[in-house]
């Protein structure tokens, strides 16, 4: 390290002496030039098919700093590329996206607007430094990656003494909900005695589901996922857990 400090040193004295004022541009590249970034992680899903499409990934945590490029091209026609709509950390558009799925990262997005049904894409999120760059490219099809965001506005309630009533909302980035309707798993979970139980039920096409057979006096917590009717690509995130304790019948 040292030998590479003395070498920019004597770099810098010889373009000052010779070029002047010039040389302090050169020297700033000199200086700030090093390893290029690393390829970017990306991660693609479509929120609500077919036309609310994102790509994330981590903001790079290391200098010298680092600018990204972002396009997508129909794998057939790679030479047609479009920009994807870049969305910086931390904006209020992007506390939107990732509201559902909180992350300790920084995320960078892009937004890929209007892709066309059943149909191959390509994405390139290239990450530009001093270094160099790293391009992350990686193919898809928007019914691969369908996934919607979790549902919101779980409630639980005692429907009468035997049942129990679990309702939610669709999710409301979901837009397209007539043509493309969602179904629902519920996931209901305690503890016995020291030891996590679990149940998983579904799906319902419905936003609300009567459960029997609970404990009374048990706790548990509920959670909801959404997935695309017909089954195209994942279940959203499960919704944050709703704790309800079953009443216990008075005799
Ligand atoms: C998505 O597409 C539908 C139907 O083509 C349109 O009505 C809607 O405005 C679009 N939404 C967005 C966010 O582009
Ligand atoms: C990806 O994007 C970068 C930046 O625009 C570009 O230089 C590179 O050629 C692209 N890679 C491919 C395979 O298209």
């Amino acid at each position: 390290m040292a030998a590479m400090v003395d070498g920019v040193c004597v770099t810098v004295t010889l373009l000052l002496c010779v070029l002047g004022g010039q040389a302090l541009d050169l020297l700033r590249v000199t200086a700030t030039s090093g390893d290029p970034p690393s390829t970017p992680t990306v991660h693609c899903w479509c929120a609500s098919y077919p036309n609310v499409t994102f790509c994330s990934w981590p903001e790079a945590s290391r200098s010298p700093p680092t600018h990204y490029v972002a396009s997508y091209s129909e794998r057939h026609r790679q030479l047609v590329t479009k920009p994807c709509q870049l969305i910086q950390p931390g904006s209020a558009s992007s506390d939107l996206i990732s509201a559902s799925s909180p992350s300790p990262e920084q995320l960078w997005h892009c937004r890929l607007p209007n892709l066309k049904l059943l149909t191959d894409y390509i994405i390139n999120v290239t990450a530009v430094s001093s270094g160099g760059s790293r391009s992350y490219l990686a193919s898809f099809m928007l019914e691969d990656i369908v996934k919607p965001n979790p549902p919101v506005d779980v409630r639980v309630s005692a429907h009468d003494t035997r049942k129990l009533l679990v309702e939610w909302s669709h999710p409301p980035t979901w837009t397209n909900l007539d043509v493309f309707p969602l179904k629902y798993q519920i996931l209901y979970r305690w503890d016995n005695r020291g030891t996590p139980k679990s149940v998983n039920l579904g799906p319902f096409e419905s936003t609300r589901v009567e459960l029997k057979g609970l404990t009374a006096g048990r706790t548990y917590l509920f959670q909801v996922c959404a997935k695309e009717l017909l089954g195209l690509g994942e279940c959203s995130g499960w919704s944050s857990p709703v704790k309800y304790t079953i009443p216990r019948t008075k005799s």
